[in-house]
Parts: C-alpha cells; sequence; structure tokens
C-alpha cells in the first residue's frame, strides 16, 4: 500500500487529486482494527458507560464514588452546573436514571426534582429505563442509512433475538435506533456502550454479537479517574 501523505481526508473516491482507495481511506489504516476491539482512538466519550453490576438500587456516590462526586463539584463553579456529570456518574453506577435517581441527584445538588427531570428527559443518552449489559445504538440517519445503516439496525435485532428497546431475556442486549452519531464518515456507525463501531456492515454484526456475548463486562470501571 502506498504511503498515505495525510491522515483521512474524506472519502472521495478514485479520483480527484487523492487518489486513494477506499480501503486506504475508510479501511485499517485509519479506523485500526474494529469493529472486533471497538476502541479506536477516534471514538467517542472516554467515561465507562455503567458498570457490570450496577444496580438500580445501588447506593450514589459512596466510596470512591463519593470522592468522584466530590472532584466532579470542585470543577464547576455552582452545584447546578454540575448535574450532567453528576447524572453521569448516577448512570454508570445504577445504570439507568430513574425517577427516584433523578430525585437524589437533585438533592444532592439541591435543585428541585422539576428541574433535575427536565434536563435529564431532554438527551437521549440518559437511560430512562433500565438497559442491558450492551446498550446498542444503531445511527440510521442518512448517511449511515445510504449505506444500509437499516439492513445493520435489523441483523442486530436479529442476532440478539430482540425488538427495538427491548432488553434480550439474558440481560445481555438492548438495540436501539439512534439519530446521527457524528461519525457521518464511517458509516454505519454503532455505538455499543460507551464506544464506536465504525464502518460495520451487515456480514460483521454477527461477529461482534459474537464476541460482545464472550466479552464480559461491558467496561472496566475507571474507579477514582475523575
Ligand atoms: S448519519 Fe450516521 S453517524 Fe451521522
Amino acid at each position: 500500500m502506498s504511503e498515505i501523505p495525510f491522515k483521512n481526508p474524506g472519502w472521495a473516491g478514485n479520483v480527484g487529486e487523492y487518489d486513494l482507495t477506499e480501503e486506504q481511506v475508510r479501511g485499517i489504516d485509519f479506523v485500526g482494527v474494529r469493529p472486533l476491539e471497538g476502541g479506536h482512538a477516534a471514538g467517542s466519550a472516554t467515561y465507562p458507560y455503567m458498570l457490570e453490576d450496577k444496580h438500580p438500587e445501588a447506593p450514589l456516590f459512596e466510596g470512591p464514588y463519593e470522592v468522584r462526586f466530590q472532584k466532579i463539584l470542585t470543577r464547576y463553579p455552582t452545584k447546578r452546573a454540575a448535574l450532567l456529570p453528576a447524572l453521569n456518574l448516577a448512570q454508570e453506577i445504577r445504570g439507568h436514571i430513574s425517577p427516584q435517581t433523578m430525585d437524589r441527584v437533585g438533592e444532592l445538588l439541591e435543585l428541585s426534582p422539576a428541574y433535575v427531570r427536565g434536563v435529564a428527559t431532554f438527551y437521549t443518552m440518559y437511560n430512562k429505563r433500565p438497559v442491558g449489559r450492551h446498550l446498542v445504538q444503531v445511527c440510521t440517519n442518512i448517511s449511515c442509512n445510504l449505506c444500509g445503516g437499516q439492513e445493520v439496525l435489523d441483523a442486530f435485532l436479529e442476532h440478539t433475538n430482540t425488538e427495538v428497546g427491548e432488553t434480550s431475556a439474558d440481560g445481555t442486549f438492548t438495540v436501539i435506533e439512534a439519530e446521527c452519531l457524528a461519525g457521518c464518515g464511517f458509516p454505519t456507525c454503532v455505538q455499543i456502550n460507551s464506544r464506536y463501531f465504525e464502518n460495520v456492515t451487515l456480514e460483521e454484526v454477527p461477529k461482534i454479537v459474537a464476541h460482545l456475548r464472550e466479552s464480559g463486562p461491558a467496561t472496566e470501571s475507571l474507579e477514582g479517574e475523575e
């Protein structure tokens, strides 16, 4: 393979000044060995999505999480400004943000339940109900759909034996449809927990599902990382 003059100029086909093959632009030279590892440097999110032993009634912000919660508070001028990262931390511990969790976070940040609910329900990245150990979000927006996003979604549903939004009987998977994940240059883009799997094809779906079934915890805890 010829030397790449610069990184990731975007797919221009075999015409134009770049004269790059699709493999050079979209292949492993740029996006790493994925999707099975899923950990390419371009992956989104840096915090663990949720703990393996998440429990909807787990104590909030105790032990190392209390330390992280206090660190979060030091980064913001007011308690109210710390609401989003506090909810992130709560979701990491409990797996989803229930109304009770919203109320507890509100108490800790001295915010009204209505205010916390207004914020938490605005953002789709906060799960408002329990999800499986692996939350699979398949983008079916324009770029991804032109490249088979709908078929990829259908394949994930088939191989996890679920309907959209349903959690598999063993609690391993919840598959949902996502709006644009901002990985439009690498369709179909799939976010699984906090990691991006890019250029996912129909053929790769069974391998990804099998890998996730065997892979144990959805993420490791980054205890004390905050
Ligand atoms: S359209 Fe799928 S990531 Fe943007």
